[in-house]
């Protein structure tokens, strides 16, 4: 008996060490807590893209996004910019099932506003520039 809880010890060590050993190789932006939870207006998310996500929009999109977004959302959108490292919450990942499922609307409306560390846009760039970073975040896969 006691030789079998020694054994269930050393079994339980190595599976900490094990899990620890995985979750250090692993590591990236995304294994940083969320932030709180953070839904638009009911009203904004509903709010359709008036801008045509054609070449030129995307184009247009990415251009801005690398001046604005990138240092801290990632040439990918994968929340893995350079100034990500310094945040304590992730900045989320782009190409993800959760972002890919919110609307136009709702991504829009976030870029818009903001929420602490993410900066306001609404004076930084036109509506139809932040509706053509939409068009441009929409193409991370
Ligand atoms: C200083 C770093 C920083 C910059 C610059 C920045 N963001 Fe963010 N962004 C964040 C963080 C951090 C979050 C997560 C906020 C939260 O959960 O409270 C976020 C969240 C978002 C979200 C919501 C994602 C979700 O899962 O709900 C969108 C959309 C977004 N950012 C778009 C942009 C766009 C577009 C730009 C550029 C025009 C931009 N951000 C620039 C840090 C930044």
């Amino acid at each position: 008996m006691k030789m079998e809880f020694g054994n269930m010890k050393m079994l339980l060590a190595f599976g900490l060490v094990t899990a620890f050993c995985i979750n250090v190789e692993t590591a990236n932006a995304q294994d940083k807590p969320k932030g709180t939870p953070w839904a638009a207006p009911a009203a904004a998310a509903k709010e359709k893209n008036p801008v045509k996500s054609d070449d030129a929009s995307i184009q247009e999109g990415k251009e801005l996004f690398a001046q604005h977004c990138k240092s801290c959302h990632g040439a990918k959108g994968k929340g893995d910019g350079v100034k990500a490292e310094k945040i304590d919450i992730t900045c989320g990942d782009f190409a993800s099932p959760e972002v890919k499922k919110m609307t136009d609307g709702e991504l829009f409306w976030k870029t818009t506003e903001g929420r602490k560390p993410m900066p306001s846009f609404k004076d930084k760039l036109s509506d139809n520039e932040r509706w053509s970073v939409i068009n441009f975040i929409r193409t991370f896969k």
